[in-house]
Order: C-alpha cells, then sequence, then structure tokens
C-alpha cells in the first residue's frame, strides 16, 4: 500500500482543504501518515499571510530533498502559497512535481497520474478562482469536529492582506447546500461544525437570494441533534445587529466571538483600510457583551503597521486594556508584495515591532489570565474531544466559549456534552469534575 503525507500550514480554511486532500489520496488508495519517510507523496498545503509561511516552507523542502531522492517520493505544493508562487515555485525548486491552488485539489488525481505515467515533468493549476471550488468529502482528524467553508474569497483590500489576491473575489456558497453538508455531518455524529469564511458576515452579499448570515445561522440551529456551531472570522464593519440576535438566542451557537481589532488607533485602521474606528469597534464589542451575556471575545492585532508611532500602539493597548479580550493572536507586521501596505512610507524598524510585540503579549497575557479566573466555581457545558495529550487518564474537552478544560473521566465519554464544575483555573486552561451528563 502507498503512503501520503499532508503537512498544513495557516488558517483553519486551510485545515479543512487539507481533510479533503486526505480524503482525496485516500480514494486513490493511499493511506495516510504522518511519518514523511514513508511517504510516497507528500503535499504541503501552505499558507501566505505573513512572511515567515514562505521560510518555513523552504525548511521543510529542504527535509523532503532527500526523501525524494531515495524514495522518488511525488511532492505537490497546493494552498495560497503555491497560489501566489505558480511556477516560478517548480522554477526554484524542480523537486516539485505539483503546484496547485487549493480551488483545484479535484485535480490531484489527474495531476498525480501526470506526473507517475511521466506525460508531464511537472503539472501547474493555480486557476480558475472565478468559480466555486469542488464540494469535496473530508477527513478530518477529529471525528467530532467538522468545518464548512460557506464561502471563498474576500472583497475588503485591507492595505496589508494578501488574501484577495491569492484567494480571490468573494464567493457565497447557497443557503440549502451549507445547512443540507450540515446535516449530513450531524448525522454522522459531528458534534461540533465551524463555518469558514474570510469574512463570514458578508455571506450572501454576492448571492441574488436575500440569504445573510443571520439567516443562514438560523437555518443551521433548526437541524435537529445535539451540536455547537462556532464560526470565523466576521468583519467588525458588517456585523449587523440580527446576527447578534441570532448569536443571543440559538443555544446551539457558541459563545465565543472572534472579532479581529488589528489595531486600536482609528488613524493606523484608516491605513489599513479597516472601515471602522476605535470608537465604533469598542461600541459593537460592548454591545456584544450586553447582549450575550459570558460572550468570550478574541482578536487579531497587528503592530507595526506602516506609520505605526508609538501612540498609535498606545491606542491598541487601550482598546486591549478596555475589551478584556480572553486571548488574542497578535502578529509584527509583515510586508507582503503587491498589497498597498508594502509601498508604504515609514516602515517600522523590525527592534521596535519586536518591543511592541513583547508589550502587547505582556499585557495580553494578563488579561487572558483575569478572564479565565471568571469561570471559577461556574458550572459549563463541555464537549469531550477525548483523552488530553499528557495525561491518558484525563480527558479534555472545550466550553462553549471555547476554553480548554481537564477532568478525570471515562474515554467513552468522547463526543458527548458533559456539565464541569470549574475548580482551578489557569491562563490558558481549566481544571474541573464531572458534575452531570
Ligand atoms: N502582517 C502581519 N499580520 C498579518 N495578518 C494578515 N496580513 C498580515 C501581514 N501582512 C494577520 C491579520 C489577520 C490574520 C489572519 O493575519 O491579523 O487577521
Ligand atoms: Fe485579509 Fe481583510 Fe479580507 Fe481578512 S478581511 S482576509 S484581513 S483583506
Amino acid at each position: 500500500m502507498k503512503n501520503a503525507a499532508v503537512i498544513t500550514y495557516g488558517c483553519q480554511m486551510n485545515v479543512n482543504e487539507s481533510a479533503k486532500i486526505k480524503k482525496i489520496l485516500q480514494n486513490m488508495g493511499y493511506n495516510i501518515t504522518d511519518d514523511i519517510s514513508e511517504a510516497d507523496a507528500v503535499f504541503l498545503n501552505t499558507c501566505t499571510v505573513r512572511e515567515g509561511a514562505a521560510t518555513q516552507i523552504y525548511g521543510k523542502l529542504g527535509e523532503l530533498k532527500w526523501i525524494k531522492e531515495e524514495r522518488g517520493t511525488i511532492i505537490g505544493v497546493t494552498g495560497c502559497f503555491a497560489q501566489e508562487q505558480g511556477d516560478a515555485l517548480a522554477k526554484k525548486f524542480p523537486m516539485i512535481d505539483i503546484v496547485m491552488g487549493n480551488q483545484n485539489i479535484g485535480k490531484i488525481p489527474s495531476a498525480i497520474e501526470k506526473i507517475e505515467t511521466g506525460d508531464l515533468k511537472h503539472v501547474i493549476y493555480v486557476g480558475d478562482e472565478d468559480e466555486l471550488p469542488p464540494r469535496l468529502d473530508a477527513d478530518f482528524d477529529s471525528k467530532k469536529v467538522a468545518s464548512i467553508p460557506i464561502g471563498y474569497g474576500c472583497n475588503n483590500f485591507c492595505t496589508y492582506c494578501i488574501v484577495p489576491y491569492v484567494r480571490g473575489r468573494e464567493r457565497s456558497v447557497p443557503l440549502l447546500q451549507i445547512v443540507d453538508e450540515v446535516r449530513v455531518f450531524v448525522e454522522k455524529g459531528y458534534k461540533e461544525i465551524m463555518l469558514l469564511g474570510q469574512n463570514v458576515n458578508s455571506y450572501g452579499n454576492d448571492l441574488d437570494t436575500d440569504d445573510n448570515f443571520a439567516k443562514l445561522l438560523t437555518e443551521i440551529c433548526k437541524i435537529d441533534g445535539e451540536f455547537i456551531v462556532r464560526f470565523i472570522s466576521p468583519h467588525p464593519k458588517d456585523f449587523a445587529d440580527d446576527v447578534i440576535d441570532v448569536i443571543a438566542k440559538e443555544e446551539k451557537i457558541a459563545k465565543a466571538i472572534h472579532l479581529p481589532l488589528q489595531s486600536g488607533s482609528t488613524r493606523i485602521l484608516k491605513a489599513m483600510n479597516r472601515k471602522y474606528t476605535q470608537d465604533e469597534y469598542i461600541a459593537l464589542a460592548e454591545k456584544i457583551k450586553v447582549r450575550v451575556p459570558g460572550v468570550a471575545l478574541t482578536a487579531d492585532i497587528i503592530v507595526g503597521f506602516p506609520g505605526e508611532t508609538e501612540e498609535d500602539f498606545l491606542e491598541t493597548l487601550k482598546v486591549v486594556e478596555k475589551i478584556g479580550f480572553e486571548s488574542a493572536y497578535m502578529f509584527m507586521y509583515s510586508i507582503r508584495k503587491g498589497t498597498v501596505a508594502a509601498t508604504m512610507d515609514g516602515q517600522i524598524d523590525e527592534k521596535i515591532k519586536k518591543e511592541r510585540i513583547y508589550r502587547l503579549i505582556e499585557l495580553q497575557n494578563k488579561k487572558s489570565k483575569e478572564s479565565s479566573l471568571k469561570y471559577e466555581g461556574n458550572i459549563e457545558k463541555v464537549l469531550v474531544e477525548g483523552p488530553s495529550k499528557k495525561n491518558d487518564d484525563v480527558l479534555t474537552g472545550r466550553t462553549s466559549t471555547n476554553k480548554i478544560v481537564l477532568f478525570e473521566g471515562d474515554k467513552d465519554l468522547e463526543g458527548t456534552f458533559v456539565d464541569i464544575k470549574i475548580n482551578e483555573c489557569k491562563t490558558w486552561s481549566l481544571y474541573g469534575e464531572i458534575v452531570g451528563q
């Protein structure tokens, strides 16, 4: 039997697309392995959203060189970096057999065949971004958590971001199709459904129906069964009141909202083309907190955007202090060639970016710890994900607010919801005991 490995970089959309690549390879007769040294085909599903991604991919290709020489392993590179680089990538690394954008992954079988029969030395597919990618079956690592893209691409053109250039314009998947797919996953036993999109709350804008994100959530919640719905990422500028109402009302929707801030400075937000001010962001976050009691807010934050002064950075710290995110993904701005910000004046010195990110991380860690303490004594409904990595006798799961919880219990509880009394709160995880099933 032939083995294949899929290595994933980047966001949840890539995780989803890797699950589909795995399924395609399985259907071709490959066994999926994590051990690249025994793989006959290796796919790197890449990201290009920040600079570090390319270095990581080059490092991995270096590692794969001897396997290619020894076993003749087929090397494929998919995802946003492949999409961005196209032919140039195969020219730079002749060891790569296949370069493919993720909307083309349905063509993996024919690409492998062309390489195996020697019809083509390299297969490069990075086009067709106007069409919806095929809806393919997926093999998720967890049998309990599934993800579903509700739309592809982005129309926002935030000035730092490469995504609209590599993933194309926004294309929403028809509502009934998404609802059907959720139903199938729930029937198969999945307990958590993650809806994915570059900008989920502008869902439907490109459709010629009046379907929108609030309606999609409402329809999904009508599906019978016990399951939880999450979504990433909404854009603050598109967060309509009806979406907040649905989140507040529907028990099936997780009380966790990722609300990318990017910067707390209105001046920098304008330069980023984010289309909201500091005041508008704070007002939205406060409104969500009032209408959805106990909600956990998280964010993405960039430091060192071109022209960011110490005063601008202090505005970011101010918002972080005020909102109290449960956690945040924090990044140093990195230049992406082809974006508007790449050629802006006032690029910030790496030393200053580092100094700012350390200060931001320090504040956020303090806020994460504070928000964790709020759980002490609570009874939380938790989806059991399985034994913890470190200790087989301890189970791990997540609250509706996406907080990790560790507790003792029988392995058979995997995939069920249990009530946990929280006894101890550390910054990143909670510890408790089962009080109900
Ligand atoms: N530099 C740093 N961070 C970036 N992000 C996107 N583009 C860049 C960039 N050029 C971050 C944003 C986005 C997250 C997915 O990655 O915070 O929300
Ligand atoms: Fe990039 Fe902005 Fe679109 Fe998000 S909303 S993918 S940051 S352009």
